[in-house]
């Protein structure tokens, strides 16, 4: 099929990528033209795992094409996909203007039958309203179709969840439109939930909602673990050996972050109160979270006593693994509060290193673990890089002046430390 994917962002490229590797002809548009070009030549502006190479083996093959033009992505394909960012308001609804925008510039450039996709994370409704403003601006009559198509992937692992979703959730309107999205998808072979639009809509947002939700809940069981010296990976364990309850994400630490969780949050919790729905649950969850971030740094002041004036190594900057992306990430967040507190912070991550450089000021930057665990009073795993799993503890400790550890994701043994000198602090590890 003839496709184009409008907004060159984390799901555009990966979508863009992902349907040339099937087959297809794609363009990619976007309307920041130096990001094009440079996607021209295959130069990727983020890090995530096989994404470079997937596109540069497709511009070679000639089924990926960039473009800043808007009007020849849209007269080339039948099938448009709308995915351009929806960034959150002061009032924490999303900013739908990007949505609107392509959607007008696609009614002015159709000229024949177009399928019209919303895969941007949106309030529930928005495809109601792409569908009224195409049919505002389109000329000659020419017919069309919109789609809700939510995307599910996870940064870091984008392509796999491309290519082997859980289900592929589709809520069209019309047979033809289904027809196309079946006929699109079905080279995956996964299953495809067909749904009425608005359901389709609903079902992104109460995913995430829900998923943030689990990491709220193991949190704050953590916080229990710690008062009675419960380890809360068993209890995790224990909990998701019940398959009613499943095993994922229920990994306690720092919180969530990311462009995705706090964001969609704030959104479903704004769309809830306009429909006249106070949805508590969500809020809990979303405090839960930040209480999350207060909690660790109160653990580390109630080890260190005063902060002021302490060196203190922080291992991890981006919001989670295999991703240079540093938006919402509770790792920056604890070294703010470190930084307010009077720390001196050393940093280390094996990707977000320059994205951090334009954040982060009067932080030592570091090239590996040890030169950051170097002379600190306290080492932190603010990301549960595989590289930190796998460091040589007796040399770490060599480096360190204090050897106090604090484990934000919880992915060390606390007894191998313990055994080894170390003053091990987890989350719900049942050590206060
Ligand atoms: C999330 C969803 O998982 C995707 O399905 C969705 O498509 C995406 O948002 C989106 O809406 O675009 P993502 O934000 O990339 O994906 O990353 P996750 O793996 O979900 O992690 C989100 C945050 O939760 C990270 O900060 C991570 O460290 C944290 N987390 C995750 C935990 O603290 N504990 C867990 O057990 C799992």
């Amino acid at each position: 099929m003839n496709i184009s994917i409008i907004g060159s962002g984390y799901v555009g490229l990966v979508t863009g990528a992902c349907f040339a590797e099937l087959g297809n002809k794609v363009i990619c548009a976007d309307n920041d033209a130096e990001k094009i070009s440079h996607l021209k030549k295959g130069s990727v502006p983020i890090y995530e795992p096989g994404l470079e190479e997937l596109i540069k083996l497709n511009l070679k093959n000639k089924r990926l094409k960039f473009t800043s033009s808007i009007k020849a992505a849209v007269q080339a394909s039948e099938v448009i996909f709308i995915a351009v960012g929806t960034p959150a308001l002061e009032n924490g609804e999303a900013d739908l203007t990007g949505i609107e925008n392509v959607a007008r510039a696609i009614a002015q450039n159709m000229d024949g039958y177009r399928l019209i996709v919303e895969k941007s994370t949106v309030p529930v409704e928005t495809c109601a309203w792409v569908k009224k403003t195409i049919a505002t601006y389109i000329k000659k009559g020419h017919k069309f179709d919109v789609v809700s198509n939510p995307e599910f992937l996870r940064e870091g692992s984008a392509i796999n969840d491309f290519t082997h979703p859980d289900r592929i959730v589709v809520g069209v309107e019309s047979i033809k439109a289904k027809q196309i999205m079946t006929d699109l998808y079905q080279p995956l072979n996964r299953p495809i939930l067909i749904t009425n639009i608005k359901s389709a809509e609903l079902i992104k947002h109460a995913s995430n909602a829900f998923l943030a939700t689990k990491i709220s809940f193991i949190n704050a069981i953590a916080r229990i673990c710690d008062k009675v010296g419960a380890d809360i990976k068993e209890v995790a364990q224990g909990m998701g050996l019940d398959n009613r309850i499943g095993r994922y994400f229920l990994h306690a630490g720092i919180g969530y972050g990311g462009s995705c969780f706090p964001k969609d949050m704030d959104a479903f919790i704004t769309i809830a109160e306009k429909l006249g729905y106070d949805f508590k649950i969500l809020k809990a969850v979303r405090d839960t979270n930040e209480e999350q971030k207060a909690f660790v740094l109160q653990k580390i002041k109630d080890t260190l006593w005063i902060i002021k004036d302490k060196t203190i190594a922080v291992l991890g900057l981006a919001f989670k693994p295999n991703t240079d992306d540093l938006r919402n990430s509770p790792s920056i967040d604890l070294i703010n509060a470190l930084i307010q507190e009077g720390a001196k912070i050393k940093v280390y991550d094996p990707q977000a290193m320059e994205k951090a450089k334009k954040i982060l000021k009067n932080v030592v930057f570091c090239k590996n673990a040890y030169q950051a665990a170097e002379g600190a009073d306290c080492l932190i795993i603010a990301t549960e890089w595989n590289e930190f799993k796998e460091l040589d503890f007796i040399k770490l400790k060599k480096k360190l002046k204090r050897a106090l550890i604090v484990d934000g994701r919880n992915i060390y043994n606390p007894k191998l430390f313990m055994d080894l000198g170390f003053t091990y602090i987890g989350v719900g590890r049942g050590n206060g």
